[in-house]
């Protein structure tokens, strides 16, 4: 069916039911703008679990399907079937799904790291050419107004020539061994056959090193890393301190944590050039440092005095009021909106200015973390991605 190009977008998901954390996170960032309406899940790795859940969320009984592979068929067949699919599962249950929704034709939205391996990855990427169809990786902090503004103060040179890019992610939820409890995030979160090779270096290490890229500009060029993984008997990391050379000179490091007592989701950026620097923390996103060198600090804020179109378009309050985590979310949300909408006419094209990460951004993630991994089982020998 064309659907008329006001009409929400026909959404489904795939995860996010009782007891999941992000796939409401994605719902609530879903449905901010209104351009999105849910109407079909398969909610649960449990096919029980998956029809409660989608009666839970009001969904018709014949679309709280009981897998992905049956709720992909039955919504290809209908006139009215989904247009978007979000992918909010563990990081090995990404590609399957994804690749199940591409070849019936549905965009995908899909939750970091991209999948579970690098080999699956650039499979997923050749079937995203292949097909045609958009796909969106939620790397969230990509959608925060002062992040949108400090992407384009580095375009526009007012840092200089970029010296330095300093990122970090630390957490302390996995200090001890709660994943022995059956505590079930912390679980799959441990387990490589789920999570894949990197553990905290993929979970969070991946959104402080895709952030500290996608505001540079920078390319790695190469990279040295050394992951650790302090809690006794764990078998993935939980603590990575990686050096990066990028391209053209440039120096960086990210540090990723999900050991550090005391922190909570401490995402922070930093980023120094010949004239000048900026700093963001994610826990107070609505303020950006900026340091001139040679002059005093100044603190721009959301929709204050300095702040610039690239921020104001992903705005939606007043200064003062607080912005967050799910109005981020929700930027990257209501920019696929626009794409999705784009591509109801036949040969359209996302327009311009549209921003959010993509498949290609999912890959270089992947070979990130695949470069990490490698590096730190070398003896933290310099590898390139
Ligand atoms: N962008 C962010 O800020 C952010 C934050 C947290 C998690 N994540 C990512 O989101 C994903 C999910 O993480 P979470 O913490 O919500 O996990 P979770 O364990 O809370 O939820 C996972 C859900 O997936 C379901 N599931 C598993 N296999 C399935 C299958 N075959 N079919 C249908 N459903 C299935 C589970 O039943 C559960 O409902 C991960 O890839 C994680 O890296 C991203």
């Amino acid at each position: 069916m064309a659907a008329a190009n006001k009409e929400p977008i026909r959404l489904g998901m795939v995860g996010g039911g009782r007891d999941a954390f992000i796939g409401a996170v994605h719902r609530i960032a879903a449905r901010l703008d209104g351009h999105y309406e849910l109407l079909a899940g398969a909610l649960s790795v449990d096919p029980e679990k998956a029809h409660a859940s989608g009666l839970d969320l009001g969904l018709a009984p014949t679309r709280a399907y009981g897998s992905y592979l049956e709720m992909a068929k039955a919504e290809a067949a209908r006139a009215d079937g989904i247009e978007a699919v979000a992918i909010v599962t563990p990081n090995h249950m990404h590609y399957p799904p994804a690749k199940a929704f591409l070849e019936a034709g549905i965009h995908v939205i899909c939750d970091k790291p991209l999948t579970s391996s690098l080999a699956d990855a650039k499979k997923l990427a050749a079937l995203v050419k292949k097909t045609g169809k958009l796909f969106v990786l939620t790397h969230n902090y990509t959608g925060y107004p002062m992040i949108r503004q400090a992407r384009e103060m580095v375009r526009k040179g007012e840092l200089g020539t970029l010296r330095v890019v300093q990122a970090e992610y630390p957490q302390d939820w996995l200090t001890e061994k709660i994943e022995a409890s059956g505590q079930k995030q912390a679980a799959w979160r441990t387990d490589p056959k789920q999570t894949g090779a990197g553990g905290c270096i993929g979970d969070i290490g991946t959104h402080a090193w895709n952030l500290a890229t996608f505001v540079s500009g920078l390319e790695t060029e190469s990279l040295c890393a050394d992951l650790d993984s302090f809690v006794k008997g764990r078998q993935v990391d939980d603590n990575a301190n990686v050096m990066l050379r990028f391209k053209g000179g440039a120096k960086g490091m990210i540090w990723s944590s999900q050991v550090a007592p005391g922190n909570e989701n401490a995402l922070k950026l930093r980023i120094y050039g010949t004239k000048g620097g900026l700093e963001w923390e994610q826990e107070h996103p609505n303020q950006l440092w900026f340091t001139p060198f040679g002059q005093t600090k100044r603190l721009i804020t959301r929709g204050g005095a300095g702040s610039i179109d690239a921020a104001g378009r992903v705005t939606r309050v007043p200064p003062g009021h607080p912005e967050g985590y799910l109005e981020g979310f929700a930027n990257i949300y209501t920019e696929a909106a626009a794409a999705i909408r784009a591509h109801r006419k036949k040969n359209g094209k996302t327009p311009k200015g549209v921003l959010f990460p993509t498949v290609t951004d999912g890959l270089d993630g992947m070979r990130f973390i695949d470069a990490c991994v490698r590096s730190s089982k070398r003896n933290s020998a310099w590898i390139k991605p």
